[in-house]
């Protein structure tokens, strides 16, 4: 069985198929190999059709020893875990499967290998893991926050009084000036915590995000000020308003965008835009759901391959002063709208942040 030997009809139906597919006869020679087969394995079908499997894919040794299995037992494999190809330098997770090709008398002729790419999959699963953490944190940080919010307001009012009662050009002022700055400082970051620990899902109503987009961006733009950024928004207008918690949503946008200035203190150019993802499947077993992407962009140094790992764990911060939840509360309200948050970001190239959304509307307008 070879190209030639399929129909036209089936060889549209195999080309069609999402799921690498690749056919190995008993000889050990490749007679069949689909588009997404030659995307997923970074190899043509030009090269591959007639040569020998075992040569072709001698750099993915687990692939070889499960077709190298099933045709010598006739059973059926699978893996979850272990394959990896690589394509274009990139590491992929796929599912590989084999199944024996069996003739209708039931003589076996040859081996079936598919491969499905796992990488929206994973991708869930570290977001999930990432929740994981901040629910063990978020309880800690919650107890924490609570005994030392009192004592603090105390210091906080003594250094105000004190300020007071200090004669106005006095030299000393200086001091429970900082003390109360630095309360200030020490609060704010106990209000994100606790923002990070709080149990309260969202809070959905119909959100116009484009609206909240605006805002922001006409706010931060005053704030930018006299520095050399510019801004470029590209909205889809189609986007009609979605279920969401538009005061949680607006502190997403506001950390991304925020982050986005702050990587271009020495001028740049901050790009945000939304579209809509047709037919986005978060896991296997989920229905498939549309969902909005926002985009924020920035032409930033980017963020180093070791610390893009840690972006978005608690208290991981760069900057001075930086509290190093902006991410972490992004990433905690993204997940409860069941959605996600990727990071993209190249050292020296900038950074792209894309939040996905599922495209909910109101239930009242059906
Ligand atoms: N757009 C970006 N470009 C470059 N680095 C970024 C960008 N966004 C985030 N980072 C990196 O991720 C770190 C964590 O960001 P996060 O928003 O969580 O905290 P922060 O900005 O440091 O502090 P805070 O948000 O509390 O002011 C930053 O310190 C920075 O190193
Ligand atoms: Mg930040």
């Amino acid at each position: 069985m070879s190209h030639e030997d399929l129909s036209e009809y089936g060889l549209t139906v195999l080309d069609s198929v999402g799921d690498g597919v690749i056919v190995i006869n008993r000889e050990g020679a490749v007679t069949l190999m689909n588009p997404a087969a030659e995307e997923m394995t970074g190899r043509s079908r030009r090269q591959v059709l007639g040569s020998c499997f075992v040569d072709t894919f001698v750099a993915e040794p687990v692939l070889v020893e499960m077709v190298g299995r099933t045709a010598s037992s006739g059973v059926s494999l699978s893996d979850q875990d272990n394959v990896v190809l690589c394509p274009t330098g990139r590491v992929m997770p796929v599912n590989a499967t084999t199944f024996p090709l069996l003739r209708p008398d039931g003589e076996a002729i040859g081996v079936i290998l598919t491969l499905r790419d796992l990488t929206s999959i994973r991708e869930l699963e570290a977001a999930v893991r990432q929740a994981d953490r901040l629910s063990t944190l978020g309880t800690l940080a919650a107890g924490l926050a609570h005994e030392v919010k009192n004592p603090l307001g105390g210091i906080k009012g003594a250094a105000q009084l004190l300020e007071r009662e200090l004669d106005s050009d006095s030299e000393l002022l200086e001091y429970p000036r900082v003390m109360i700055k630095e309360a200030e400082r020490i609060d704010k970051i106990i209000r994100q915590l606790l923002e990070l620990a709080s149990p309260r899902g969202p809070r959905y109503q119909p959100v116009n995000l484009h609206m909240v987009l605006g805002d922001i961006m006409l706010l931060q733009r005053e704030a930018a000020g006299s520095r050399e950024v510019s801004v470029t928004t590209a909205f889809d207008p189609s986007i009609p308003p979605i279920m969401a918690d538009e005061a949680q949503l607006t502190q997403v946008f506001l950390n991304l965008i925020r982050n986005a200035l702050e990587a271009m203190s020495e001028g740049g150019r901050l790009t945000v835009s939304s579209r809509v993802l047709a037919e986005y499947q978060l896991a296997r077993n989920e229905s498939i759901s549309r969902m909005v992407a926002v985009e924020v962009s920035d032409t930033g140094p980017g963020i180093s391959v070791e610390n893009l790992a840690k972006v978005g764990t608690p208290f991981f911060s760069t900057k001075d002063g930086g509290t190093g939840l902006g991410v972490a509360i992004c990433q905690k309200i993204v997940a409860e709208h069941r959605g996600m948050l990727k990071i993209d970001s190249k050292p020296g190239q900038g950074t792209r942040i894309t939040v996905l959304l599922p495209l909910i509307q109101s239930p009242a307008k059906g």
